[in-house]
């Protein structure tokens, strides 16, 4: 892929340019906590996005998209948003260095990526951090990586309308090989756990179906559970986030709040604990403990937080009719991946049966990856 990209830019542009990456990411377990102030657990993974960026000396951005084989060229002012939806995120980055007062010189550039697309890897966020990180490396604005992370999330929500949550990007920034990251979205310490399961695996399987309207749906679950919150906050003023909350505010609040409402709070309230429950089990090496709360994960996220579909719950229930450890939907929800945490002497058989089993049932073959954790945002050699 470097070569790839490497040849197209010195077509384009010349010689001179300076290659950066990032990477998507996985999330062992705190899925839709994020934004509701709890823990995420997840880490950088070995696909992500390439680009060779260099200053062309204009007020302007010329960018070539190997994957879409398509060039964007785009001014710096708000009024210059483009309308390609890839470009809007390259966009948005350099809106967004300039709103916190940093500075943008004008570049050309050539990326090219590979996270599969809608599969729930975040393929959004390594691009975002891509660009965060190499703009800053270029133009020196003293912008710390909470703050590159802080700049990939607020592209999402004021140039492509996901208000989403830190995880992500937290993620494609602050990723380290070997490490999984858990991170307290509240206050925004985080700790790496390397992560080396011996005798078990980490495996993806895609169901490659991809919803249309995930991204208003997402919003709409972040709607709900701050409107729960604002409801327990009447009686516990104190609290900040659903994160805060317990099951007994929750249930004060139950005839109050649309019954959908109360089901998404209550997802989320117990995979804030669920979380925690994994960090103390990945302390003893319990990894079947690290499982059984995947499985309930899952349920949450299907029949509390709806936000898995038929082809993933189907995954999960043949996961778990083969003793396959841990396994849940992952990411956003709406279509994408499985994580599944299996061992090492079940590995080949799950897959197997996996490709075979969904592939008569739905007509089209899953994908598979094996999870390799590695690095986040960098300048490349
Ligand atoms: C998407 C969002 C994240 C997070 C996850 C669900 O990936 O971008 O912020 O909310 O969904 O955990």
């Amino acid at each position: 892929m470097r070569t790839r990209i490497h040849e197209k830019f010195k077509d384009l542009f010349g010689e001179g340019g300076v290659q950066y990456a990032s990477a998507g990411r996985v999330n062992l377990i705190g899925e839709h906590t994020d934004y509701n102030g709890g823990y995420v657990f997840p880490g950088a993974i070995d696909c992500g996005i390439i680009a060779e960026i260099k200053v062309n000396g204009t007020d302007r951005v010329r960018a070539f998209s190997l994957d879409y084989n398509e060039e964007v060229t785009f001014g710096l002012n708000e009024e210059d948003k483009p309308s390609q939806a890839w470009a809007c995120y390259i966009f948005g980055v350099c809106r967004e260095t300039m709103k916190r007062g940093g500075k943008v010189a004008g570049f050309d550039t050539v990326f090219a990526g590979d996270v599969p697309l809608g599969a729930g890897l975040s393929s959004s966020a390594a691009l975002e951090s891509t660009f965060a990180f190499a703009i800053e490396d270029i133009n020196k604005n003293g912008i710390d990586r909470f703050e590159l992370a802080k700049i990939g999330q607020m592209t999402e929500h004021h140039y492509c309308g996901v208000n989403c949550g830190i995880m992500d990007q937290f993620a494609s920034c602050f990723g380290k090989q070997g490490s999984l990251i858990r991170l307290n979205c509240k206050t925004m310490e985080y700790k790496y756990f390397p992560f080396n399961p011996q005798g078990y695996k980490l495996v993806l399987i895609d169901s490659c179906v991809k919803h249309e309207l995930a991204s208003s749906a997402y919003n709409k679950r972040r709607q709900s559970c701050e409107n729960a919150a604002a409801h327990i906050r009447k009686n516990h003023p104190e609290i900040e986030f659903l994160s805060d909350c317990n099951r007994l505010w929750l249930d004060e609040v139950r005839s109050e709040i649309p019954e959908e409402d109360f089901l998404r709070a209550e997802y989320v309230i117990g995979e804030v604990q669920r979380v925690l429950d994994v960090c103390d089990a990945l302390e003893r090496g319990d990894y079947e403990t690290v499982g059984e709360m995947m499985y309930q994960t899952h349920f949450g996220l299907s029949k509390l937080y709806e936000v898995s579909c038929e082809e993933l719950d189907f995954l999960n229930k043949l996961a778990r009719k083969m003793d396959v450890t841990g396994s849940r939907v992952m990411g956003g929800g709406f279509g994408g991946c499985t994580i599944n945490l299996v061992k090492d002497e079940l590995y080949q058989s799950f897959i197997d049966a996996a490709r075979e089993q969904f592939a008569a049932r739905f007509g089209h073959d899953p994908k598979i990856y094996d999870v390799v954790i590695s690095d986040g945002a960098r300048r490349l050699k």
